[in-house]
């Protein structure tokens, strides 16, 4: 279980419990928490789950793979360093405290 804050582009936080085993993405989704959409559902073909980590979670959290990477360049402004796909983050014990950013709109 991981406690994860998801930052609204406007700066509305929602601070959620989330198991273990899900991905960060499904964290929001399962929780109500607009601002992710997740359009293809989890499978890393759409970057609409996009968002800003915190800069110090970047280094803790696992690398991306290729795949995820080359989806990030479909996403609305993606930052090179700290933007990630959540549905690609597994959800463990390490990842609490995560902190994570929508951006302004997801494309
Ligand atoms: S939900 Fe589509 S890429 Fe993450």
């Amino acid at each position: 279980m991981a406690k994860i804050t998801y930052i609204e582009h406007n700066g509305t936080q929602h601070v959620v419990d989330v198991a273990n085993g899900l991905t960060v993405m499904e964290g929001a989704r399962d929780n109500g928490i607009p601002g992710i959409e997740a359009d293809c559902g989890g499978a890393c073909a759409c970057s609409t789950c996009h968002v800003y980590v915190a800069p110090d979670w970047v280094e803790k959290l696992p690398a991306k793979d290729p795949m995820e990477e080359d989806m990030l360049d479909f996403a609305y402004e993606p930052d090179p360093a700290r933007s990630r796909l959540t549905c690609q983050i597994k959800v463990s014990d390490a990842l609490d405290g995560l902190v994570v950013q929508m951006p302004e709109k997801q494309i």
